[in-house]
């Protein structure tokens, strides 16, 4: 599995693949955009912002006069959006090859909500992305060899931040501190890969989970952190986005998975550097929380995953 200096050339032909990607307008998604259509993959992007995503769709044209690609709108803060476009992708699509779970914010400077009032990280990064995958799941299932790649981060596991889930407060209303509750929503995003990877093989299902996370990368995600953080770190530190998205985008593509792998870069502190396989924390595999939060994620959205039915 080791691959010396894996880059987007490793990727094989993604003909005949129809690959969705959230967060499609921006940073590592419109990235990932590019580079599989680039490969021949049908890319459908996902995006909240019709004019932003617009503009990333000519951008992908652009790059690739002849790339099969589609623009839908999708708001993960936004239950009735999600639902929406389950719908609408249901009439037009009739399979997923690979869903790419990449949509986030982060570190918010004040408390917000998403439409159902969930704390935004948690809602958007986690929630949506947790009742996303449950009404695609169907699709999924009809597609041989079918994959779902989930974007994490490596701030999952800084001390620090006291990374957890916070069953007794998850929406942050007792007192709001804003890289805690990114860094739970990041732990989210790989419990919940884990345990429907899990729950995925018990059912005998050709789907398998992978995730990644991209290090420090220079995206608009910064943004919110101020001055120092978003100008002068990001150019001291950060790593370019061609890089940066080779870890999602190994996840997403490379062949003979079995499902559950991470990858990350390889650099001191996984901030930079080419993708290879990585440890995520160990809470991140903790079987306990996960049944936990696959429990209450599915009482906060009312999306009840259903294993059943034809593979
Ligand atoms: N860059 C890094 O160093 C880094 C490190 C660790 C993890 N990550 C993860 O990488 C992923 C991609 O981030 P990025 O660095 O590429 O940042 P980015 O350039 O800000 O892209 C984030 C994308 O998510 C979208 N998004 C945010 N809220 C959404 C919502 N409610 N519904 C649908 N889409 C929404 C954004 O749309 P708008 O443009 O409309 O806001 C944007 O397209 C995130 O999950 C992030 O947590 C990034």
């Amino acid at each position: 599995m080791a691959t010396a200096n894996w880059t987007a050339d490793n990727i094989p032909s993604q003909k005949g693949k129809i690959i969705l990607i959230t967060g499609a307008n921006s940073g590592l998604g419109l990235e990932a955009s590019i580079v599989l259509s680039g490969k021949g993959a049908h890319v459908v992007m996902a995006a909240r912002n019709p004019e932003k995503g617009e503009r990333a769709l000519a951008e992908v044209r652009r790059r690739h006069p002849d790339a099969e690609v589609d623009l839908m709108r999708l708001d993960l803060a936004d239950f009735d959006s999600i639902r929406r476009f389950s719908e609408e992708f249901h009439g037009r699509y009739p399979q997923l090859h690979v869903l790419i779970e990449n949509a986030g914010v982060m570190n918010p400077p004040k408390r917000e909500l998403t439409k159902q009032n969930f704390e935004i990280q948690f809602g958007t990064n986690h929630l949506g992305h947790f009742m996303l995958t449950g009404l695609l799941l169907d699709i999924l299932k009809k597609t041989p060899h079918s994959r779902i790649a989930v974007q994490s981060s490596g701030v999952h596991k800084i001390k620090s931040l006291k990374p957890d889930i916070h069953f007794d407060d998850l929406n942050w209303e007792k007192s709001f501190k804003s890289m805690q509750a990114y860094s739970q929503s990041k732990l989210a995003n790989l419990l919940f890969a884990y345990e429907l990877d899990r729950r995925l093989k018990a059912s005998n299902a050709d789907i398998i989970v992978t995730a990644a996370h991209p290090g420090w990368t220079k995206t608009n995600l910064q943004n919110t952190s101020g001055f120092f953080v978003s100008k002068i770190m990001n150019n001291l530190m950060a790593q370019r986005v061609a890089m940066g998205t080779l870890p999602i985008l190994r996840a997403a593509t490379e062949e003979g998975l079995a499902g559950s792998e991470y990858f990350g870069p390889t650099g001191i502190g996984e901030l930079r550097g080419y993708p290879e396989l990585v440890k995520s924390s160990g809470k991140s595999h903790d079987k306990e929380l996960a049944g936990k939060l696959w429990e209450v994620s599915e009482k906060l959205t009312g999306m009840t995953y259903n294993f059943d039915g034809p593979r």
